[in-house]
């Protein structure tokens, strides 16, 4: 005879062990990051250095570093960054405040600076992340609790920054993370 009950807690039983995947399978798939554009002031010729800040530089000395992935969640080594900003009082120079990193055998990436000043909009780090096996992420940094955040997506990409010293000197610290989506998976 059919056993109409059992049928039902085996269904049951399979639609919550597919909920249970579908939900493991989510986790590890990883938003990719938001693209804001590069704007005017990209130049593809930004020294290789991790440091954009020189002593003497006005502003509050910045450290900036983050893990870039893929969507699977796994490092990305040899993804190469473009960073560019405006200097402290919100100009932008030709030969300041450029760089050119990679990330390591980590995924990772650093580099130190001074925050930005405001130029037109909130204050913002443009980074540009390639590397062959992986869309172009065109994006910037933006921090939390600037007044001038406006979109939904400015916001998204917007960190905390805290501080802290190193050797008895005043530091900004942030962490922005990048995820980049294989070519051809869309
Ligand atoms: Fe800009």
């Amino acid at each position: 005879m059919f056993d109409t009950k059992r049928l039902s807690i085996c269904l049951t039983a399979h639609a919550m062990l597919w909920l249970i995947a579908s939900t493991v399978t989510a986790q590890a798939q990883l938003a990719p990051t938001p693209q804001t554009g590069a704007g005017p002031m990209y130049r593809s010729d930004a020294p290789a250095t991790v440091n954009l800040w020189q002593p003497g530089d006005p502003g509050q000395p910045l450290h900036i570093d983050g893990w870039v992935r893929g969507t699977d969640g796994k490092p990305i080594v040899g993804a190469t960054l473009n960073v560019w900003q405006a200097d402290a009082t919100g100009s932008y120079h030709e030969d300041r405040y450029r760089a050119t990193l990679r990330t390591g055998k980590d995924g990772k990436y650093r580099f130190s600076t001074v925050l930005p000043g405001q130029y037109y909009s909130a204050k913002h780090i443009h980074v540009a992340v390639t590397h062959e096996a992986y869309e172009e992420v065109v994006t910037r940094i933006l921090f939390k609790g600037d007044p001038h955040l406006d979109e939904v997506t400015t916001r998204e990409l917007a960190i905390p920054l805290e501080e802290g010293t190193i050797k008895g000197k005043t530091f900004l610290f942030g962490r922005f993370d990048i995820v980049m989506q294989p070519i051809g998976q869309k």
